[in-house]
């Protein structure tokens, strides 16, 4: 099955003063989906935006919201979310229990929105195969989640073609995205082992020409 390649530019690489001024330059740039780095301190060690500014940013544009919950068991918030406008809501298999992160998903799925399911570096395919067949997009963190500007970790590739093959037998439409120190040379490499999304924060919001840094993700 052939996919869409789209960039999502991650939001957390803006000016936070001037995010709006941002989000404006990133839909000119022709942004088809903008990611959404949520964190609490506690899932990773860092703190990033609340559902008011998903809200805030869904009021603003209408672009595609890629929600990425870094947040301990995500089933509390969920609502919260999706009344804020995400369009796709992505938890992380490590942030509860196996049995909760099926409910979490369910609740996701029951608000008719579209569901997904991150992995970390460290945690094996093993943890998150039982679920492929009930998510709509599956994120491969190419980074340890917390912070934008780390370096890409070309060791994910194995996960990331495991995981891409699974999927096109079991869950073809499924997307696979990549996250953390994409650029244009890392999304090659993501792409030759089966993603089709990639969040893209630094290297898109330092990109002169943001236009042509999309263009030469997606249409390459
Ligand atoms: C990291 C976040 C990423 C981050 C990526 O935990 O999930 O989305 O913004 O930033 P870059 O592209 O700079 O690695
Ligand atoms: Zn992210």
């Amino acid at each position: 099955m052939n996919k869409e390649y789209i960039v999502s530019p991650s939001l957390l690489a803006t000016d936070p003063m001037n995010m709006g001024r941002d989000i404006k330059m990133l839909e000119n740039a022709g942004a088809k989906w903008f990611h959404v780095d949520c964190m609490d301190g506690s899932f990773v060690p860092n703190f990033s935006f609340g559902y008011s500014i998903v809200s805030a940013i869904n009021k603003l544009s209408d672009v595609t919201l890629d929600v990425h919950l870094m947040i301990d068991k995500p089933i509390r918030y969920i609502d919260e979310y999706v009344k804020a406008g995400a369009d796709y809501l992505t938890v992380h298999v490590e942030a509860d229990t196996e049995e909760n992160i099926a409910l979490t998903l369910e609740k996701i799925k029951s608000h008719g929105i579209k569901c997904g399911l991150s992995i970390k570096p460290k945690t094996p395919v093993s943890k998150i195969e039982k679920f492929l067949d009930k998510v709509d997009l599956v994120l491969v963190m190419t980074v340890e989640p917390g912070f934008g500007g780390q370096s890409f970790m070309p060791d994910m590739m194995g996960k990331l073609k495991e995981l891409s093959d699974k999927l096109a037998i079991v869950n073809p439409a499924c997307h696979v995205e990549v996250d953390g120190g994409i650029d244009v040379n890392t999304a090659k490499i993501c792409k030759e082992n089966g993603a089709n999304v990639f969040v893209a924060g630094s290297a898109c919001l330092k990109a002169d020409d943001k236009k042509a840094f999309i263009d030469a993700i997606e249409n390459n």
